[in-house]
């Protein structure tokens, strides 16, 4: 029995041939590309750049500032250079240093525990819950010590998951809760944004992210004294100012886009959420697929969606090959984007020292946790077993995201009717890429 033989295909594809395999895609118009631009942004940017004023002082920054604290449920914005600094920024203004220690989840970009280096305190890592891949209350509550001064919440894929159990536990053990909003522009559950949760949340603008100048940060509080610490070190060169502190402004340019994107994101919030029902729906009925679980009454409109993906229901289809076969039927995908924390480089090392110098001991003098020796049973599930769609699939049509769950149910058909689909697969991979590549459309366009 052959690849190609037609009677065995007609036999064994009700649904038709994978395209991994030659057969037709099932979604033939492309996916949205990101970002999503058009002649606002262009002349955004003309306007400011006659304007004269490119700096940080034109009015579209504080404007900026204004409207998109208000949107997400806060009395302060504070615009900046990005979402890495914004973290640092509310950690130092808030007096957290040596000796000092922030939980944080091992489900995340690394910046959300680098931030907390960057101060010279100590990142906490922690566990996530297995369904929301956000912190997990039991890890977080078994992690707390005299030395705990904040827990930083991610809300991955814009979910904010566990986070009425992480304020209330904050709040026994009078801790500050930082959120680390970066996926988390426009998420609401039960009407209340992310970003106001805590006592200061850190949003991204760069380039991959819902709302983009390319880079860009912005800081959200409804605590004046914090956000006045916040400011003072923004605009650290202020000679009235008490606190020590640096350049982080974001420049006019960066804040006209935003300004645009935002606007546009608050309409293509109805339809992101349409799309992630949509999914949630089809996906949740195939078997081996499981989305990552929202709340009820939470609308997260957010960076990623995620399921996972159980190989044992695809005939033990690898997940890389899933992902392959996923592509080829025209939908942009990946594997679980980030590595446990603890399982990076920088971790293993723990080169926190000044030149990439080892450290045994932080800075309060005390050992730093054995991040070689940690295993986090969830956030490892996570990392193997996750698919990811980006957030630009979620701005297609219905009839697209559809074909999203037409194109998972083809591949598990097809995986469970031939049993050395997997072998044949294999090979098929190395040719796909290149037929794949050749096909996506140029980076920028609009649409
Ligand atoms: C969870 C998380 N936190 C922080 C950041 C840092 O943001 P930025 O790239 O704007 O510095 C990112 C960026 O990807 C992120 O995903």
């Amino acid at each position: 029995m052959t690849l190609h033989d037609s009677s065995f295909e007609q036999q064994h594809s009700a649904m038709g041939q994978i395209a991994l395999l030659g057969g037709a895609p099932a979604v033939r118009t492309p996916f949205p590309c990101w970002p999503v631009f058009d002649q606002r942004e262009v002349e955004a940017t003309r306007a400011i750049a006659a304007s004269g004023i490119w700096d940080a002082s034109h009015p579209v920054v504080a404007e900026l500032e204004n409207q998109f604290a208000q949107f997400h449920q806060s009395s302060y914005g504070l615009a900046v250079t990005n979402g890495s600094q914004s973290l640092e920024i509310i950690l130092r203004g808030m007096g957290i240093g040596p000796g000092d220690e922030v939980i944080v989840p091992a489900f995340t970009f690394v910046i959300s525990a680098t931030a907390v280096l960057m101060v010279r305190a100590t990142p906490i890592i922690v566990d996530i819950c297995p369904d929301t891949f956000t912190l997990d209350p039991a890890a977080v509550k078994a992690a707390i010590t005299p030395r705990t001064k904040a827990i930083m919440p991610v809300h991955i894929a814009g979910v904010t998951g566990t986070i009425d159990e992480i304020v209330q536990m904050a709040t026994e053990h009078q801790l500050h809760v930082i959120e680390d909003c970066a996926h988390a522009h426009g998420s609401q559950r039960q009407g209340k944004s992310a970003g106001s949760f805590g006592v200061a949340s850190s949003f991204s603008f760069q380039g991959g992210k819902v709302i983009t100048a390319g880079e860009g940060g912005m800081i959200t509080t409804s605590d004046q004294a914090l956000y006045q610490n916040c400011l003072q070190q923004r605009d650290g060169e202020n000679l009235q100012s008490e606190l020590i502190g640096s350049n982080y402004r974001m420049t006019a340019f960066q804040a006209a886009v935003v300004q645009v994107q935002f606007e546009r994101f608050q309409q293509q919030r109805a339809q992101k959420l349409a799309n992630i029902a949509r999914l949630d729906a089809g996906l949740g009925q195939i078997e081996g697929i499981k989305p990552q679980l929202r709340h009820p009454e939470e609308e997260a409109p957010g960076y990623l969606y995620m399921f996972y993906y159980d190989a044992q229901a695809f005939n033990g289809l690898p997940r890389y090959l899933f992902v392959k076969a996923l592509e080829a039927e025209g939908i942009p995908c990946g594997e679980a984007g980030y590595p446990p924390l603890y399982k990076t480089p920088l971790f293993q090392n723990r080169n926190f020292g000044p030149g990439g110098q080892v450290m045994t001991h932080d800075w309060g003098g005390q050992p730093f946790p054995d991040y070689q020796a940690m295993q986090l049973p969830h956030v490892e599930r996570v990392v193997r077993d996750v698919v990811i769609l980006p957030h630009a699939n979620l701005l297609a049509t219905a009839q697209q995201i559809e074909g999203v769950v037409t194109a998972i149910t083809k591949i598990q058909e097809q995986a469970r009717r031939w049993p050395q689909w997997g072998n044949t697969i294999t090979f098929s991979a190395a040719t796909f890429s290149r037929k794949v590549l050749s096909k996506l459309r140029p980076h920028g366009s609009t649409s």
